[in-house]
């Protein structure tokens, strides 16, 4: 509402050009909004996620998968500054680029599982994309499907997917839209997936909606990885419907300290639909 009142001639042609977004938009925000009264979820992170992580895999760690995805960090960091963007927490917005600790899950879990279809939701700088669409390049196998709401803001759009560049137009579809909206439809068409990134609006409706979904068409080696879950309760609800499953919560590494968050860094969690070990 605050953008149609700032800008009424933009704003009313997105209306009219896709009414349906634009109220989906309206009701998530709400809802995210509403959600915000309610007390904080106390998750308890696993200090040893990394190590937990791949002994539930069945690899070995430190792995040289680690050492791979610190240089591709490095570099995925310095193209963005040569772009005159500076990433880390409220870079796009007031979203957050994934962190080092996000996208290394991600890389290991990507190129120990070798998943052949991936979706991701939420793109923005795209640093989570490049991440994923690197390691399937390296496996010389998979495609990556990236849902994104874009900001009504026409200043932000030149910025999105600008950490993935030019090199992967092959393996790559974004599709522009909610997750609510997009993302039955794309798993329907896919039938099986392989690894989910959850990384687009951060409230309880939203996260559960995108997972509740995911969860059946997720195959039965396959990942969910669930960006800043201590921004909402969808986290903690949705494990407490699939008990038994591998699901690890892990703190963040962000660029510079997170202040809007309760340990000034932010929380992801993972979850494996079947594990070598339990811990
Ligand atoms: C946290 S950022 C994504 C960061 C990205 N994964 C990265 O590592 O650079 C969230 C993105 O999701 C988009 N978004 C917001 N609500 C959404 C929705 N309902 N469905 C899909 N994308 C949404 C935002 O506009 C923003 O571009």
């Amino acid at each position: 509402m605050r953008y149609l009142l700032k800008h009424p001639v933009t704003g009313v042609a997105d209306l009219l050009a896709d009414p349906i977004e634009t109220w989906t938009t309206i009701s998530d925000a709400h809802t995210a909004e509403r959600e915000r009264r309610r007390p904080q979820c106390p998750y308890e992170p696993n200090l040893g996620w990394e190590q937990q992580l791949h002994d539930a895999l069945g690899v070995s760690w430190p792995c040289d998968e680690t050492r791979e995805s610190s240089a591709l960090w490095h570099q995925v960091i310095s193209e963005l500054e040569a772009k005159g963007i500076r990433a880390g927490p409220e870079s796009f917005q007031w979203w957050n680029d994934g962190d080092a600790g996000l996208v290394r899950a991600i890389w290991c879990l990507t190129r120990h599982l070798r998943p052949r279809n991936v979706v991701e939701t939420g793109v923005a700088h795209g640093v989570t994309s490049r991440f994923i669409l690197e390691a399937l390049k390296r496996n010389g196998d998979g495609y990556l499907w990236s849902i994104d709401l874009p900001p009504l803001e026409r200043f932000w759009h030149q910025q999105i997917g600008a950490a993935v560049g030019d090199g992967y137009s092959d393996r790559w579809t974004y599709i522009k839209g909610s997750s609510r909206r997009r993302l039955p439809g794309l798993l329907h068409d896919l039938g099986q997936i392989d690894l989910f990134i959850h990384d687009s609006l951060h409230s309880e409706r939203n996260v559960r909606f995108e997972l509740d979904r995911t969860w059946p068409a997720l195959g039965p080696k396959g990942a969910l990885v669930v960006d800043d879950i201590d921004a909402n309760w969808g986290f903690r609800s949705f494990t407490q419907t699939v008990p038994g499953r591998v699901s690890l919560i892990c703190t963040a590494e962000p660029l510079r300290p997170d202040l809007r968050r309760f340990n000034k860094k932010g929380l992801f969690g993972i979850i494996l639909k079947a594990s070598t070990a339990q811990f």
